[in-house]
Parts: C-alpha cells; sequence; structure tokens
C-alpha cells in the first residue's frame, strides 16, 4: 500500500508512512457492489484507498480541497467529495464510483447522452459532473433546466461544454424517469 510510488504521490515522508503504518485499522467498504475490508490509517482520504488500493480511477484528484467536485463518488444516495473524506468517516457503507454505473455494453443513462450529445471534452471533470448528475437524477429526474444548472453550479469545468452536458443531463432524466 505505502510504495515508494504511492509514498511520493502523497506527498509523505518515510517518517509520516512509519505514523500511517502505527495507526492502522480494519475499515470495511462496500464499493459498486463489492465488499472490501482494508488496514488503512482511518484518517486517510477515501479518494486514495479507491484509487490506489481498489486501482478504481474514475474519481480524480483535482483541488484536493473539496471544491473542484473532481473526485466526487456516491455515498447513501449523496453525492460526496472523496478528496476530503476520511476512510473512518465511510466504515461499512455502500459507496457508487463512476465505474459502477454501467458498462461498454451497457451504459448507464447519463453515460449514453453524454456520448450522444458529445459533452465531454477533456475528460478531467466528467466523473464529477456524471457522478453529481447521478446523486440529483435519483431524487428528481423531471428537474428543470434550472435546477439542473444549480445542482452541477459548484463543479468546476474549463472546457466550456456545459450547454452539452445540461442536455445531456436532462435527456438522461428523462430516460430515468420512465
Ligand atoms: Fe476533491 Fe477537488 S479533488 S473536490
Amino acid at each position: 500500500m505505502y510504495s515508494n510510488k504511492v509514498r511520493k504521490r502523497r506527498g509523505l515522508t518515510q517518517a509520516a508512512v512509519r505514523h500511517t503504518l502505527r495507526n492502522m485499522s480494519a475499515i470495511t467498504i462496500k464499493v459498486n457492489g463489492r465488499t472490501h475490508t482494508l488496514d488503512v490509517d482511518p484518517t486517510t482520504p477515501l479518494l486514495y484507498v479507491l484509487a490506489d488500493d481498489l486501482d478504481l480511477r474514475g474519481a480524480k484528484f483535482g483541488c484536493g480541497l473539496g471544491q473542484c467536485g473532481a473526485c466526487t463518488v456516491i455515498v447513501k444516495g449523496q453525492s460526496i467529495r472523496s478528496c476530503i473524506t476520511p476512510m473512518e468517516a465511510v466504515d461499512g457503507a455502500e459507496i457508487t464510483t463512476l465505474e459502477g454505473l454501467g458498462t461498454i455494453q451497457k451504459p448507464h443513462p447519463l453515460q449514453k447522452a453524454f456520448i450522444e450529445e458529445g459533452a465531454a471534452q477533456c475528460g478531467f471533470c466528467l466523473n464529477g459532473v456524471i457522478m453529481t448528475a447521478k446523486a440529483f437524477l435519483d431524487k428528481k429526474p423531471k428537474a428543470t433546466d434550472e435546477e439542473i444548472q444549480q445542482a452541477l453550479s459548484n463543479v468546476l469545468c474549463r472546457c466550456f461544454t456545459h450547454v452539452r452536458m445540461f442536455r445531456a443531463i436532462k435527456k438522461a432524466g428523462q430516460e430515468m424517469a420512465r
């Protein structure tokens, strides 16, 4: 878990790794239907565990401060920022990541609509947009344009494909409502 590559990516010193190893505890999470029990420092951000331990790279490291949304996953129906969510806060929780939404053969309505509308550009923010939209549409599939814009207002994207994204989200909502 603390290979040199992982240690350097997380910006940890050797001393910090030793401290972490002394504070490990077993935490169980269910991710995309699969249960995992991991020995981790309880303060480790969920995002690190998803990427480094479970090899799930859909959630992205953007700001690392809970501000951009690139790391969004869904816990108990709510979209959350996994970069600032410690593992101890999700012990026993069911988590859905982008990888749990659909497959190439059977994409989720959101994934299908984003492809059809050509709404992806660089793709970095896409995880945050799609996961935030999913949590929102699960509760309100027949949302208005204004409600969709409001729900997505704190997910940052520099690509300027917002119009296409909003169109795709509305289209997906119509399919999810059926
Ligand atoms: Fe988590 Fe930006 S990386 S909110």
